[in-house]
Order: structure tokens, then C-alpha cells, then sequence
């Protein structure tokens, strides 16, 4: 059985009986299809990155789940993480840096089984209402990380961005792919130092160049991902059109409505959106003759034939989904970053005997 599956049918046949797969309700399982490894407990989750939101709300293009259509790039995970680095605000070697911060962005959440597509890093700015300054920006990686050479940053750390810039620039990005496909691997993480400098044509007060007080608190970095997890993408589907409903008798293999609230299963707390969905789920009967209207498979049309022989021996076939869709999850890690994954195969579209 597909992973996916696992998902709905579990919760389905903890609180409907589900007439064919026995599975008994695991949470454990749910979240495994889910592709984790535990309910995840964000300590201090910040708010969801706008970029976030808007690839949830455009939702997910049912005919290609293992594509991120915004970023234009194969993935079914976006994940956008925390900055934690220090700040060094005491190594002030240059006249005119203003600042000097080390970015670190956990990777190690990212599997073995995942590809990683894409990486940008961006730099937001606080609100700034002075805009003539212009600054001077460097982004280093370091080479090797000895405490000796994070003194003598010159010698052992790799230029990756220069470039100049004034405060109303809302916000700065960078393409991170290469550098984020080598961070998955934890012992090449060593981060990034951030360097900003003023302008050459300025004062000094007290060390530092004057115009540097424009730039002193403003600083938030945050790291986006997308992957693919190969291992939940299936080939693309057939579209298969769909045929009109027919009125059925209530006993007849046919889909119903389901609505399966997060909060019910007590996951509030890191699902972010959507709060529940409409999942759906198979039941009825699949009597013999098998019609056109129930898409029994060819195999299934063969099997309640042999079951109106030999009743005892074979089962009737089984009521269960022809057509899934995906949907997309928003939610928080363990490590508070905001993770936005494509699932497929979680609403039930059609019900068939197979
Ligand atoms: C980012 O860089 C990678 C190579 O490092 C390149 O393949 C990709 O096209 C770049 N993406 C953008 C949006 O420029
Ligand atoms: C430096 O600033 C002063 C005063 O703001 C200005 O007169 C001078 O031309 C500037 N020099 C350069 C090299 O920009």
C-alpha cells in the first residue's frame, strides 16, 4: 500500500471502520506517512514567512505535486529556517564595518532521501526611513572553522557575495543552492559570515562610523529550502474524466463525506494551516454484478465472479479509493522552522471496487 495512505486510512478506521484494511489508529503511523518521526514540539515558533503562505494559498497543482510552481524548481518541501548565529559585534578589524554576524542555519532536519533544488538566503531590513546611506555588504563561508582562524577571518573564508546597498531596500537575496545542497551534509555547515560596511565618506563617533547607527538593529536572516522527496512522488497521473453520478442505492460502494479536523487529533499546536480538510473515504458494497458506475478493476470484476461461485473461498472485491488528490501542510518543526510540504493521495476523490 502506498505510504500516503496510510495516513487517511488509519484515522479512518479508528473513527469509521473502514470495511477492508484493519490498520489500528497509530498516531505514530499518521505521522510517518506524514514523513516524520514524532509530533513535532515547536518551542518558540516564530511567525510563517510570507513567501510561505502564498505557495500554501496558491495550493498545489494536483497534476504535478512533486514540482514547486513558484520557484520553478521539482520539490515537494519548502522549509524556511531560523538564523542562529551570534552576533560578533566586538571584532570590529575594518574602520568602517559596522557589523559582523555569523548566519547558521540548522540543515540537519533536510533526509538522506531528500534532494535539495533550491536555496536563498534573505536579508530583511527593519523599517528605515533614511535612505541616502549606502552601506557595503559581504557574504563570506567559512573554510575551516578553528578558532584561530575565526580570528584571522581573511585567510580561511570564501567570498561568496559582494554588493552595495541603501536601507530602503526592503529586504536582500541571495542564491544559496550550491551552498545549501553542501550544508545537508552537517559537517560542511559552518555557516556564513555577514559582514555590512559604511560608505568610505564618513565620520567617526566613538569607533564606529556614524552612519553605522542607521544599520545597528535591523538585522533578520532567514534561510529557504526546496526539496524533492522522490520516495512520495509517484509517475503523473491519467486524467480520467469524469462520468456523471447516477443515482445509487446507500449501500453501494460509492465516496462519502468526510472532514477531518486537526484539533480532534490534537495537532493544533503544529499545524499551522490548513485547521482540517475534507478527506473523504470510501464505503458501500461492491455486489455482483459489478457495474460500469462502480470502475470496478478487471481483477475485481473477475473476483466477485469467482466469489458468486464459491462464496466461502473469495471475498467480494473492496471499496476503495480510484482517485486521490493532494494537499498541501503547513507547519512548525522541532526546530521551530516553518516547513510547507505537498502530500499526495489525501482527499478521496473517487471510490471504485478493486
Ligand atoms: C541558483 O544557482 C544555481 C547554481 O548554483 C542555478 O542552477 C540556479 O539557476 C540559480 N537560481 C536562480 C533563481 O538564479
Ligand atoms: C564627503 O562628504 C562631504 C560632506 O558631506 C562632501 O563635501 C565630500 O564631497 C564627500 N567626499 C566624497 C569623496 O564623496
Amino acid at each position: 500500500m502506498d505510504t500516503s495512505l496510510l495516513f487517511i486510512y488509519p484515522l479512518l478506521s479508528y473513527l469509521l471502520l473502514v470495511d477492508c484494511s484493519e490498520i489500528p489508529f497509530q498516531e505514530r503511523m499518521l505521522l510517518k506517512a506524514l514523513g516524520l518521526n514524532g509530533r513535532p514540539k515547536p518551542v518558540a515558533p516564530g511567525p510563517v514567512p510570507k513567501t510561505l503562505w502564498k505557495i500554501f494559498e496558491k495550493g498545489i497543482n494536483a497534476d504535478n505535486p512533486c514540482r514547486m510552481e513558484g520557484f520553478q524548481v521539482p520539490g515537494n518541501i519548502v522549509r524556511s529556517y531560523k538564523d542562529q548565529g551570534p552576533l560578533s559585534s566586538n571584532d570590529m578589524s575594518h574602520e568602517l564595518l559596522c557589523l559582523k554576524k555569523h548566519l547558521f542555519f540548522d540543515l540537519s532536519v533536510v533526509e538522506k532521501k531528500e534532494k535539495v533544488t533550491l536555496g536563498q538566503l534573505e536579508i530583511k531590513f527593519k523599517h528605515n526611513t533614511y535612505q541616502g546611506q549606502e552601506f557595503q555588504l559581504q557574504l563570506y563561508r567559512p573554510l575551516h572553522m578553528t578558532l584561530k582562524s575565526m580570528r584571522d577571518h581573511k585567510t580561511s573564508r570564501k567570498l561568496l557575495f559582494a554588493q552595495s546597498f541603501r536601507l530602503h531596500h526592503k529586504s536582500l537575496s541571495f542564491n544559496l543552492t550550491k551552498v545549501a545542497q553542501d550544508w545537508t551534509n552537517t559537517k560542511n555547515n559552518m555557516g556564513l559570515i555577514l559582514e555590512i560596511f559604511a560608505d568610505g565618506n564618513t565620520t567617526m563617533v566613538n569607533h564606529l562610523p556614524s552612519s553605522c547607527e542607521h544599520i545597528n538593529s535591523f538585522i533578520h536572516a532567514s534561510l529557504l529550502t526546496v526539496s524533492l522527496d522522490p520516495t512520495s512522488c509517484k509517475a503523473p497521473r491519467i486524467k480520467r474524466s469524469t462520468e456523471p453520478s447516477m443515482p445509487t442505492p446507500s449501500n453501494i460502494c460509492k465516496k462519502r463525506r468526510l472532514y477531518i479536523d486537526f484539533k480532534d487529533v490534537g495537532w493544533q499546536n503544529w499545524v499551522i494551516a490548513p485547521r482540517g480538510y475534507m478527506a473523504n473515504y470510501c464505503h458501500g458494497e461492491c455486489p455482483y454484478p459489478l457495474t460500469e458506475m462502480l470502475k470496478g478493476t478487471n481483477h475485481a470484476v473477475l473476483q466477485t465472479l469467482v466469489h458468486s461461485i464459491e462464496p466461502e473461498v473469495t471475498p467480494l472485491p473492496c471499496c476503495a479509493p480510484t482517485k486521490l488528490s493532494p494537499i498541501s501542510m503547513l507547519y512548525y518543526d522541532n526546530n521551530d522552522n516553518v516547513v510547507l510540504r505537498h502530500y499526495e493521495d489525501m482527499v478521496v476523490d473517487e471510490c471504485g471496487c478493486k
